[in-house]
Protein backbone atom coordinates (compact mmCIF):
# COMPACT_ATOMS: atom_id res chain seq x y z
CA UNK A 1 0.00 0.00 0.00
CA UNK A 2 2.49 2.43 0.46
CA UNK A 3 3.53 4.61 -2.41
CA UNK A 4 6.83 5.93 -3.46
CA UNK A 5 6.44 9.61 -2.25
CA UNK A 6 2.93 9.32 -0.95
CA UNK A 7 3.92 8.98 2.38
CA UNK A 8 4.50 11.34 5.07
CA UNK A 9 8.01 10.65 4.84
CA UNK A 10 10.67 13.36 4.37
CA UNK A 11 14.33 13.46 6.39
CA UNK A 12 14.13 11.04 9.35
CA UNK A 13 10.58 10.05 8.78
CA UNK A 14 10.49 6.51 8.05
CA UNK A 15 7.70 5.92 5.09
CA UNK A 16 4.16 4.90 5.63
CA UNK A 17 1.35 6.39 6.11
CA UNK A 18 -0.64 6.15 10.10
CA UNK A 19 -4.34 7.27 10.93
CA UNK A 20 -4.78 7.44 14.42
CA UNK A 21 -8.06 7.30 16.17
CA UNK A 22 -8.39 8.74 19.01
CA UNK A 23 -11.35 9.98 21.58
CA UNK A 24 -9.58 11.51 23.92
CA UNK A 25 -5.84 12.97 26.10
CA UNK A 26 -3.42 11.06 23.24
CA UNK A 27 -0.64 10.59 25.39
CA UNK A 28 -0.07 7.29 22.99
CA UNK A 29 -0.55 9.82 19.72
CA UNK A 30 1.89 11.86 21.42
CA UNK A 31 4.37 9.27 21.40
CA UNK A 32 3.75 8.13 17.89
CA UNK A 33 4.32 11.93 16.94
CA UNK A 34 7.23 12.27 19.01
CA UNK A 35 9.29 9.43 17.42
CA UNK A 36 8.40 10.97 14.13
CA UNK A 37 6.30 7.83 12.63
CA UNK A 38 3.99 8.91 9.88
CA UNK A 39 0.79 10.11 11.14
CA UNK A 40 -0.85 11.52 8.28
CA UNK A 41 -4.17 12.05 10.27
CA UNK A 42 -6.11 12.18 13.36
CA UNK A 43 -9.68 10.91 13.65
CA UNK A 44 -11.28 11.95 16.66
CA UNK A 45 -15.07 10.42 17.38
CA UNK A 46 -15.18 13.32 20.45
CA UNK A 47 -14.76 17.34 19.43
CA UNK A 48 -13.22 18.16 22.39
CA UNK A 49 -10.30 15.30 22.41
CA UNK A 50 -7.00 16.71 23.42
CA UNK A 51 -5.26 14.61 20.88
CA UNK A 52 -6.85 16.79 17.94
CA UNK A 53 -4.94 19.75 19.65
CA UNK A 54 -2.13 17.64 19.82
CA UNK A 55 -2.27 17.07 16.11
CA UNK A 56 -2.61 20.28 14.70
CA UNK A 57 0.37 21.56 17.03
CA UNK A 58 2.02 18.88 14.85
CA UNK A 59 0.46 20.01 11.71
CA UNK A 60 -1.18 16.87 11.34
CA UNK A 61 -4.90 16.96 9.34
CA UNK A 62 -7.48 16.41 11.82
CA UNK A 63 -11.49 14.99 11.39
CA UNK A 64 -13.99 14.85 13.93
CA UNK A 65 -16.71 12.39 13.36
CA UNK A 66 -19.91 11.88 14.99
CA UNK A 67 -22.26 8.95 16.04
CA UNK A 68 -25.01 10.71 17.33
CA UNK A 69 -25.33 13.15 13.81
CA UNK A 70 -26.03 9.75 12.33
CA UNK A 71 -28.70 8.46 14.97
CA UNK A 72 -30.39 11.48 15.40
CA UNK A 73 -30.96 11.35 11.80
CA UNK A 74 -32.55 7.37 12.03
CA UNK A 75 -28.88 6.44 10.51
CA UNK A 76 -27.62 3.00 12.34
CA UNK A 77 -24.24 2.45 14.18
CA UNK A 78 -23.31 0.37 10.74
CA UNK A 79 -23.50 4.00 8.38
CA UNK A 80 -21.60 5.64 11.53
CA UNK A 81 -18.80 2.88 10.65
CA UNK A 82 -19.06 2.77 7.00
CA UNK A 83 -19.08 6.75 7.17
CA UNK A 84 -15.77 6.76 9.65
CA UNK A 85 -14.13 3.92 6.94
CA UNK A 86 -14.90 6.79 4.20
CA UNK A 87 -12.96 9.16 6.17
CA UNK A 88 -10.46 7.06 6.80
CA UNK A 89 -9.16 5.38 3.68
CA UNK A 90 -9.18 8.99 2.12
CA UNK A 91 -5.73 9.67 3.88
CA UNK A 92 -4.68 6.26 2.18
CA UNK A 93 -3.52 4.59 5.27
CA UNK A 94 -0.83 1.44 5.34
CA UNK A 95 -2.38 1.23 9.09
CA UNK A 96 -5.23 2.50 11.21
CA UNK A 97 -3.81 2.78 14.72
CA UNK A 98 -6.61 2.69 17.53
CA UNK A 99 -5.17 4.85 20.23
CA UNK A 100 -7.74 5.65 23.15
CA UNK A 101 -10.40 5.26 20.69
CA UNK A 102 -13.63 4.32 22.15
CA UNK A 103 -16.18 3.11 19.81
CA UNK A 104 -16.25 -0.69 19.12
CA UNK A 105 -16.06 -0.68 15.49
CA UNK A 106 -18.50 -3.11 13.79
CA UNK A 107 -17.25 -4.84 10.33
CA UNK A 108 -19.17 -1.95 8.30
CA UNK A 109 -15.59 -0.29 9.46
CA UNK A 110 -12.74 -3.23 9.84
CA UNK A 111 -13.60 -5.29 6.35
CA UNK A 112 -12.36 -1.74 4.65
CA UNK A 113 -8.63 -2.65 5.96
CA UNK A 114 -7.95 -5.97 7.04
CA UNK A 115 -4.65 -6.85 8.43
CA UNK A 116 -4.34 -2.98 9.20
CA UNK A 117 -5.72 -2.12 11.87
CA UNK A 118 -3.84 -1.79 15.45
CA UNK A 119 -5.68 -1.62 18.76
CA UNK A 120 -3.93 -0.80 22.22
CA UNK A 121 -5.07 -1.54 25.36
CA UNK A 122 -3.62 -1.82 28.89
CA UNK A 123 -3.65 -5.42 30.05
CA UNK A 124 -2.43 -8.78 28.82
CA UNK A 125 -4.68 -10.51 26.15
CA UNK A 126 -7.38 -12.17 27.40
CA UNK A 127 -7.27 -10.58 30.74
CA UNK A 128 -9.21 -7.34 31.71
CA UNK A 129 -10.98 -6.39 28.45
CA UNK A 130 -12.86 -3.07 28.18
CA UNK A 131 -12.79 0.14 29.13
CA UNK A 132 -11.85 -0.34 32.91
CA UNK A 133 -8.88 -2.58 32.64
CA UNK A 134 -6.65 -0.81 34.85
CA UNK A 135 -9.22 -0.42 38.01
CA UNK A 136 -9.96 -4.16 37.14
CA UNK A 137 -6.43 -5.06 37.09
CA UNK A 138 -5.83 -2.95 40.24
CA UNK A 139 -8.86 -4.55 42.14
CA UNK A 140 -7.90 -8.06 40.88
CA UNK A 141 -3.85 -7.39 42.66
CA UNK A 142 -5.98 -6.50 45.70
CA UNK A 143 -7.51 -9.52 45.76
CA UNK A 144 -4.69 -11.45 45.06
CA UNK A 145 -5.83 -12.48 42.11
CA UNK A 146 -2.98 -11.16 39.72
CA UNK A 147 0.66 -9.88 40.54
CA UNK A 148 1.65 -8.39 37.07
CA UNK A 149 -0.58 -6.76 34.65
CA UNK A 150 0.51 -5.22 31.50
CA UNK A 151 0.03 -3.87 28.01
CA UNK A 152 -1.14 -5.33 24.19
CA UNK A 153 -0.97 -4.61 20.60
CA UNK A 154 -2.72 -6.57 18.85
CA UNK A 155 -4.72 -6.69 14.88
CA UNK A 156 -8.54 -6.03 15.32
CA UNK A 157 -10.17 -8.36 12.79
CA UNK A 158 -13.49 -8.27 13.94
CA UNK A 159 -15.75 -7.56 16.78
CA UNK A 160 -14.31 -8.63 19.88
CA UNK A 161 -13.28 -6.36 22.50
CA UNK A 162 -9.61 -6.03 22.77
CA UNK A 163 -9.45 -9.36 21.35
CA UNK A 164 -7.14 -10.33 18.41
CA UNK A 165 -3.63 -11.75 16.71
CA UNK A 166 -0.83 -10.20 19.42
CA UNK A 167 1.50 -8.03 17.84
CA UNK A 168 3.16 -7.18 21.19
CA UNK A 169 2.54 -7.59 24.90
CA UNK A 170 5.00 -6.30 27.88
CA UNK A 171 4.24 -6.94 31.60
CA UNK A 172 3.80 -3.95 33.91
CA UNK A 173 4.87 -5.54 37.91
CA UNK A 174 2.53 -4.05 40.35
CA UNK A 175 4.27 -3.05 43.62
CA UNK A 176 3.21 -3.03 47.24
CA UNK A 177 3.15 1.01 47.19
CA UNK A 178 1.07 1.09 44.03
CA UNK A 179 -2.19 3.42 44.19
CA UNK A 180 -4.31 2.89 41.12
CA UNK A 181 -2.50 6.56 39.80
CA UNK A 182 1.18 5.38 40.33
CA UNK A 183 0.66 2.11 38.71
CA UNK A 184 -1.74 3.81 35.51
CA UNK A 185 1.24 6.32 35.29
CA UNK A 186 3.29 3.12 34.79
CA UNK A 187 1.28 1.25 32.34
CA UNK A 188 0.80 4.30 30.50
CA UNK A 189 4.33 5.32 30.00
CA UNK A 190 4.67 1.07 28.91
CA UNK A 191 2.09 1.69 26.47
CA UNK A 192 3.81 4.47 24.91
CA UNK A 193 6.78 2.82 24.38
CA UNK A 194 5.56 -0.44 23.00
CA UNK A 195 3.00 1.16 20.96
CA UNK A 196 6.16 3.33 19.28
CA UNK A 197 7.98 -0.01 18.75
CA UNK A 198 5.41 -1.85 17.37
CA UNK A 199 3.98 0.06 14.65
CA UNK A 200 7.44 1.34 13.89
CA UNK A 201 7.93 -2.77 13.31
CA UNK A 202 5.22 -3.12 11.23
CA UNK A 203 5.88 0.29 9.27
CA UNK A 204 9.92 -1.77 8.72
CA UNK A 205 8.04 -4.81 7.58
CA UNK A 206 6.10 -3.15 5.41
CA UNK A 207 9.01 -1.26 3.40
CA UNK A 208 11.03 -4.99 3.27
CA UNK A 209 8.20 -6.38 1.51
CA UNK A 210 9.32 -7.23 -2.09
C1 LIG B 1 -4.88 4.13 26.83
O1 LIG B 1 -4.69 3.55 28.08
C2 LIG B 1 -5.36 3.12 25.84
O2 LIG B 1 -4.75 1.88 25.96
C3 LIG B 1 -6.80 3.02 26.22
O3 LIG B 1 -7.19 4.37 26.43
C4 LIG B 1 -6.07 5.10 26.89
C5 LIG B 1 -5.88 6.28 25.99
O4 LIG B 1 -4.91 7.16 26.46
N1 LIG B 1 -7.56 2.31 25.22
P1 LIG B 1 -4.43 8.38 25.55
O5 LIG B 1 -5.66 9.08 24.99
O6 LIG B 1 -3.56 7.84 24.45
O7 LIG B 1 -3.67 9.28 26.47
Amino acid sequence: MTEAGGSASGPGVPAGRLVVLVSGSGSNLQALLDAGLPVVAVVSNRRQAYALERAAAHDVATEVVSLKSFTDTGRTRRDFDAHVADVVAAHRPDYVVLAGWMHLLSSAFLDRFPDRVVNLHPALPGSFPGAHALQDAFDAYREGRITETGVMVHLVPDEGVDNGPVLATVTVPIEPGDSLESLTERVHAAEHRLLVATVRGLLDELLARP
